[in-house]
């Protein structure tokens, strides 16, 4: 196989920049794990590459909420920032530097290209007249302005568009407008604004957009665009406004997106202070290094016409490829607050496990831009199935044999060659697919091996053989090969999962890198004990996450989690909670109870002894996960006759109103045991 390191590439990829005001939701994590993904399968090929993003930190969005919020806009964003950073860093989002557009080198990057731009004759001024509030002393974006719709007369309708009719038109011809800031009726005030002309550069962007920049669907709705006839455009607001003024011209901003792509160099360059990079070598026009923006469909225009124009003009180099991917659905819907699936990644990761969604997203993500769905029963049952039962299974399966019977150390001799070949052979398909940004068919070439390990293991049987003495040596080479595939299937799975891949590198006891020895089977090498690479994704825990993000909605910000208030309570002295027998039990049995959708009748054995208790967990707890599982109850509760039974006793239990959780205790304590 060819060795990577060969011919080492100079890579700089970014992904769009999210807005400074709100909190990261799945439908942003789409993006970020799938370029996550390609940079860190780049970086595992030894190329020298680079991720960079930021927070859109400026306009009128900002300003506002950080005058609700009653904070300046520079607190706002710092805030935000950090949570941001947060919130990635536990998706294991591997940046390589987070920045904010609110930046000093932003800053002079935005004025540097502007002058140039306009050094080239390609900034012009004209006359805008546009809807004003008076109270609250600001020009009106669209999105700030309601009324009745100019053609059928729908009130309530935004400033661009009727949802009722499908009517465009400009927010002063709305009957009897309103400003959504403050209620007051706005009026038409004129004002100059400062225009890039677009229009220059139709030949250019003709060309740029069907030389491989962008994909054919992309390239062909770009098309569309041009043939329509491109316009200037604005690329200032007046003050009051949160962004950088435009020099020379006194209470004129740069407009958030003008500057918003150049955060993307602004980051890098920060970056390239801190490490000692080459800013030119990236972004030079004779630059040889490659330039990859991951954006969704909805920015395509910025990405697409704006920004290579922009550079064109500035002296800059273009990207090779906007990668564009499309939006996020769950069970096939749009997310929805009321529906629970407008879901944070601070509230997903409450409840599951990052690496299940970065599994679920790389095995559905194709280079196309197709929306994404992600159907919780599939989730749950897809991870579970290739990840814990194939992946893990291959490992947990062989482990044993090998740990206890061989002293931890792998079999000098390959049992099947054919089959190591097959896994060595699937890892340049497999790399192609990833270079091609197509991880759900690498995710499948990585699942039919994993099927044809399981299978192998399967068909010889190291559990049966094993109890014939004289063939240990066979179920050794038959488990050290498994190991050694699993393996490859982790090397193969790093990019996607870089947590459990840090765990598997702990048991094999080596690094998984992609270089020519990754390629020769470990013999003769001393493994680890196997420990849990990774927990079955429970239903339950995806109620509760829905159930968590269909909470009235709060800011946007996450606030502070604070413990719920505890209830008011009587005190009792010492010997009135002595007379609560309280005990440890083991529960034997449980069972659904018909006619009740709360209850679970449970069995329970108290050191000897056997009771029946009726517990409202139903909604929480499937019956087959509770049994052998310790609990505490109350042994001495006078016995309950209820419609289904009667209840002997109770067992102890907490809930937050979503979920329900039974009270354990540590391992090492015995049924029958009193609670003190
Ligand atoms: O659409 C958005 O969320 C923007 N904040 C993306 C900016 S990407 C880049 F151009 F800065
Ligand atoms: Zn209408």
């Amino acid at each position: 196989m060819t060795d990577p390191a060969a011919q080492p590439r100079r890579i700089l990829v970014t992904s769009a920049l999210p807005y400074a005001n709100g909190a990261i939701h799945l439908g942003h994590l789409v993006e970020y794990i799938q370029t996550d993904i390609w940079v860190r399968f780049q970086k595992m090929r030894s190329h020298e590459c680079y991720y960079v993003c930021a927070d859109d930190a400026h306009g009128t969005a900002i300003m506002l909420k950080a005058k609700e919020s009653g904070e300046t806009p520079e607190t706002l964003i710092e805030r935000v920032n950090t949570e941001h950073r947060a919130d990635f860093e536990r998706f294991h989002i591997s940046f390589d530097n987070y920045y904010s557009t609110h930046s000093p080198e932003n800053r002079e990057l935005a004025e540097f290209i502007y002058r140039r731009l306009q050094a080239n004759g390609h900034i012009a001024t004209r006359t805008v007249s546009q809807l004003y509030d008076p109270e609250k002393g600001l020009f009106l974006a669209d999105r700030y302005v309601k009324g009745c719709c100019p053609r059928c007369t729908t009130p309530d309708q935004y400033g661009d568009n009727c949802e009722a009719c499908g009517a465009t038109y400009s927010p002063a011809e709305l009957i009897d407008p309103r400003s959504v800031l403050s209620g007051a009726t706005p009026v038409e005030r004129e004002s100059e604004h400062y225009f890039f002309r677009l229009t220059a550069f139709t030949d250019f962007l003709r060309r740029w957009t069907r030389s491989g920049h962008v994909g054919e669907e992309i390239a062909n709705k770009l098309s569309e665009w041009l043939d329509a006839g491109l316009q200037d455009w604005d690329i200032s607001r007046d003050a009051p406004y949160f962004g950088f003024e435009i020099p020379d011209a006194p209470g004129k901003f740069f407009y958030v997106w003008l500057d918003a792509p150049i955060g993307y160099m602004a980051s890098f360059q920060n970056l390239c202070s801190r490490r000692g990079l080459d800013f030119d070598a990236f972004w030079g026009r004779d630059s040889t290094a490659e330039l990859y923006h991951f954006i969704g469909k909805d920015i395509v225009n910025f990405h697409a016409l704006f920004w290579p124009a922009m550079l064109e003009s500035a002296g800059f180099r273009t990207p090779d490829r906007i990668c564009v991917h499309g939006f996020l659905t769950v069970d096939g819907k749009k997310m929805s607050k009321s529906r629970g699936t407008f879901i944070s990644a601070g509230t997903y990761l409450d409840h599951l496990d990052p690496e299940y969604l970065r599994y679920y997203f790389a095995a559905k993500l194709s280079a196309g831009i197709d929306d994404l769905d992600l159907n919780l029963d599939d989730f749950a049952q897809r991870v579970n199935s290739d990840l814990v039962g194939k992946v893990v299974n291959i490992a947990s399966r062989c482990a044993r044999f090998i740990s206890d019977d061989t002293g931890g150390v792998l079999a000098e001799n390959i049992a099947e060659p054919e089959l190591w070949q097959r896994a060595v052979s699937a890892a340049e398909p497999i790399a192609a697919h990833y270079e091609a940004r197509e991880f759900g068919r690498a995710m499948r070439e990585i699942m039919a091996l994993a099927d044809a390990a399981n299978e192998y293991i399967a068909a010889r049987q190291p559990w049966q053989l094993i109890k014939q003495p004289d063939r240990a040596a066979e179920v050794r080479e038959i488990c050290s090969l498994g190991i050694n595939l699993f393996r490859l299937l982790m090397l193969y799975l790093k990019p996607v999962l870089p947590d459990m891949a840090v765990r598997a590198e702990q048991f094999l006891n080596t690094e998984l890198r992609w270089n020519a020895a990754a390629f020769e089977p470990l013999c003769n090498h001393r493994i680890r004990a196997f420990e849990p690479l990774m927990q079955r994704v429970e239903r339950k825990r995806i109620d509760a996450m829905l159930a968590a993000s269909a909470a009235p909605p709060t800011d946007t910000v996450r606030p502070a989690r604070t413990a719920p208030a505890a209830p008011d309570t009587d005190i009792i002295d010492f010997a009135a909670f002595a007379r609560v027998d309280l005990r440890i039990a083991r529960i034997i049995a449980a069972a659904t109870v018909e006619g009740s959708d709360k209850l679970l009748r449970l069995t329970l054995e108290l050191g000897g002894e056997t009771r029946t208790v009726f517990s409202g967990i139903r909604a929480s707890y499937r019956p087959e996960e509770l049994e052998g599982r310790l609990t505490v109850m109350v042994a001495n509760l006078a016995p309950r006759k209820m419609r289904f039974g009667v209840s002997e006793g109770m067992v102890l239990a907490t809930g937050d109103g979503d979920d329900i959780y039974l009270l354990s205790p540590d391992p090492g304590a015995v049924p029958g045991q009193r609670v003190t």
